[in-house]
């Protein structure tokens, strides 16, 4: 046991797939695994360990935020020896041409949160995805036929803003999307010699305003969740 993840050693996966949800956790090791055990319910924050295509696959949910997602992945990597991480969550496109339902892959993650300034002394980390998963994961898209955008996104400790135009600027300098993680995993991951990746659908649009419906989500986030699951083995 690890002080939020009520697992024996072992029984996590190298590789883990981190939705945001755990209720997503679940429907991933319902879905797509095989001899599945449920390792982790401390929280409600599941986890399970099941075979794809008979080989050993985790899903951890991360809960919301940077401050959830790096405890457990913290007790990922450091506790359980976890080597590949790879988020599959949503996020809210900047862009007109970043579609609901699209996929984004984060090359690199920006960052409002304050964790980074203080770790650095007031300077500024570039947190950036692995290269291997990420040549791994555009390669395997391309031969499922999937399109993508990749590039720079948010990671906002801020859902609800006090000034509604405040994603302009990062819109401005090329920020595809937000959501609440990756810059974390990121670091993390960098600190202790994991890789990590982030793979989301786009939820919402901050420049249209279009949003998914919750049946919607399901059907891009399978779709997302194929991609991972086959990334995860090359
Ligand atoms: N903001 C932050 N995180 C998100 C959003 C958003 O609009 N959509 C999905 N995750």
């Amino acid at each position: 046991m690890s002080v939020h993840i009520g697992a024996e050693k072992g029984s996590i996966a190298e590789t883990v797939l981190m939705p945001g949800d755990p209720l997503r956790a679940r429907f991933i090791a319902e879905k797509f695994l095989e001899n599945t055990e449920c390792y982790n319910e401390v929280r409600g924050m599941y986890g399970y360990t099941g075979l794809y295509k008979g080989k050993a696959v985790s899903v951890q949910g991360s809960g919301m935020g940077q401050a959830s997602l790096s405890i457990y992945t913290n007790e990922l990597i450091c506790d359980y020896g976890v080597k590949n991480l790879i988020r599959v969550g949503s996020c809210g496109s900047y862009h007109e041409h970043v579609k609901v339902r699209d996929l984004v892959i984060a090359m690199s993650a920006s960052t409002d949160s304050a964790m980074n300034r203080e770790r650095f002394n007031g300077n500024f980390y570039a947190p950036t995805a692995d290269y291997h998963l990420f040549k791994t994961m555009t390669a395997q898209a391309d031969e499922m036929g999937m399109t993508y955008h990749a590039g720079n996104i948010l990671a906002t400790d801020t859902f609800y803003h006090d000034d509604p135009e405040h994603w302009k600027k990062w819109a401005d300098f090329g920020v595809l999307a937000v959501e609440m993680e990756s810059a974390a995993l990121y670091t993390l991951a960098a600190k202790h010699g994991a890789r990590a990746l982030t793979i989301c659908t786009v939820s919402d649009n901050l420049a249209t305003g279009e949003f998914t419906s919750s049946e919607e989500r399901e059907t891009s986030f399978t779709e997302m969740m194929k991609l991972a699951l086959e990334t995860a083995f090359k």
